[in-house]
């Protein structure tokens, strides 16, 4: 409608000066009128030029006195030929209409302003200012000193409007041709193509996004450790069981029944099933023998060793649970070395705060073979981190009841400019691996890290909720990088 008002125009008239006036005489929307025109420029059939005006407009209180009379000429007529008190004329009017009307009226020597009364002086008035608005609302132009006047009062404000003038443009045609974006087989066939005009390529356009799945920042650190830990030779262990027995998960690991993680702070126990229905009865004698007795050059713990504590089921708390299992299985064949890794969930009954959850994912790798050394695991760990872009390594001796030596692990953060604890690792205990049946000269020497930790890093969030549970913001998954170049974890 209004691009061939536009176009039919131009073809008799040699321009439309002002787009608001165009706007209105043809009873078009000015808005709709510069979409278009905007357009038809973009495709050369005119050329426009911006105009700018400014323009008035009514404030609030304006728009009340156009519709309902300026306050002082609804003074005037609320006041009775023989005068009326003050407060009667307040109450009439409110104190707002009251107060201005009586400022105005006053000025205009309408009134008289006596003691007691207020009185007419004068019996017809024109509501002047009203009229004056309604002109403005009307788009009329209206003297100057009226507009000084009606902005004095804070009864208008100017506002810039923006419109165009339009001429003939370099592609113009009294109606637009549609550009073909497709050259068809019917294009062809007809030989029309001689005759079309194609779109021109936007190479600035977006593409559509993608309706697809979004990997989450951990599934991705999880990918490149895996990765990682394959291109090491490390084979991955089964952690699909989250439900685990104590004594998988502690006794097996030489943690002693009394130890602090052990009990309700730290651990999420089952309720239903409560405890565990097998275990492998041989090797579960000999666990206990060695935490009551020890063996194997250990003296053990000396305290009596209670099956129904080992029976008790519990949501992991850590993979290393899964370590020991595999370890007891590797135990059952003619002994060869082997490389295992896992990254997976472990849950602790810890408070939450924002480095902590008391659900989040460990990544572990164990090393088994004849006559490893402390020398071993730390050349392991420094291949390990450096291929995660942590080249500068310390270490502190630590305590862990299923290794001895251990040893944090921590790396120079060139970012934070510290060192940072990165992990945790040692060597397992003879009182671990010669109860399982490993032969007395195979060491195993492990590692182990949180999954959440290098992924704040590597994704700049500083609030584990922000990454993983119920607070998390599903963008986060549609924004972060698809792959990231470089590792730079820490
Ligand atoms: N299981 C340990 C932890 O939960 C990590 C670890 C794994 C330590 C292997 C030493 C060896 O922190």
């Amino acid at each position: 409608m209004a691009e061939e008002a536009i176009l039919r125009y131009l073809e008799k008239n040699v321009e439309i000066s002002d787009s608001g006036l165009f706007a209105h005489e043809f009873g078009l929307d000015h808005n709709e009128v510069v979409n278009i025109i905007k357009s038809l420029n973009g495709f050369r059939y005119v050329d426009a030029e911006d105009i700018k005006k400014e323009k008035w407009t009514l404030t609030g209180e304006g728009e009340s006195y156009a519709a309902t009379g300026s306050p002082e000429v609804q003074l005037l007529l609320a006041i009775p030929p023989e005068g009326i008190p003050r407060e009667e004329l307040q109450k009439k009017l409110g104190p707002s209409v009251f107060k201005i009307g009586c400022a105005q009226a006053a000025k205009n020597k309408w009134v008289e302003m006596g003691k007691q009364l207020i009185s007419r002086k004068v019996q017809h008035v024109d509501d002047k200012v009203k009229n004056l608005l309604l002109q403005i609302k009307d788009g009329k132009e209206i003297h100057d000193d009226d507009v000084k006047a009606l902005k004095a009062r804070k009864l208008i404000v100017s506002q810039t409007w923006k419109g165009y003038s339009v001429k003939k443009g370099p592609s113009y045609a009294p109606r637009r041709k549609k550009a073909a974006t497709d050259l068809t087989r019917e294009n062809l066939q007809r030989g029309d193509w001689r005759e079309l005009e194609f779109k021109e390529y936007n190479f600035n356009a977006k593409g559509q996004p993608l309706e697809c799945g979004h990997f989450h920042p951990l599934l991705k650190v999880r990918q490149q450790l895996k990765n990682i830990f394959r291109q090491m030779g490390f084979e991955e262990m089964p952690t699909n069981n989250f439900v685990e027995s104590s004594f998988w998960n502690f006794d097996a690991l030489f943690q002693p029944q009394q130890h602090p993680a052990r009990d309700a702070h730290d651990t999420f126990f089952l309720q239903a099933p409560s405890s565990t229905k097998e275990l492998p009865e041989d090797y579960v004698e000999r666990v206990k023998q060695v935490h009551e007795n020890g063996g194997y050059g250990s003296k053990g713990y000396g305290y009596d060793w209670k099956r129904e504590e080992a029976n008790k089921n519990l949501l992991r708390t850590h993979t290393t649970a899964v370590s020991s299992r595999m370890l007891y299985l590797l135990a059952r064949k003619p002994f060869a070395p082997k490389k295992y890794f896992s990254i997976d969930r472990v849950f602790r009954n810890e408070a939450v705060d924002r480095t902590h959850l008391a659900e989040f994912h460990q990544i572990e790798g164990l090393i088994c073979d004849r006559g490893l050394t402390l020398g071993d695991l730390i050349g392991v760990l420094y291949d390990f981190f450096s291929r995660l872009g942590m080249s500068k390594l310390r270490f502190k001796p630590a305590y862990n009841p299923y290794t001895e030596p251990s040893m944090e692990i921590f790396s120079y953060h060139e970012g934070f400019k510290k060192w940072v604890e990165v992990g945790n690792s040692g060597m397992f205990r003879p009182e671990m691996l010669r109860p399982m049946g490993l032969p007395e000269d195979v060491r195993v020497i492990a590692w182990g890290l949180s999954l959440e930790r290098p992924t704040m890093i590597l994704y700049g969030v500083d609030n584990i909720r922000d990454l993983f549970g119920h607070k998390v913001d599903l963008g986060l998954m549609k924004k972060n990088p698809i792959c990231r170049l470089g590792i730079d974890a820490c």
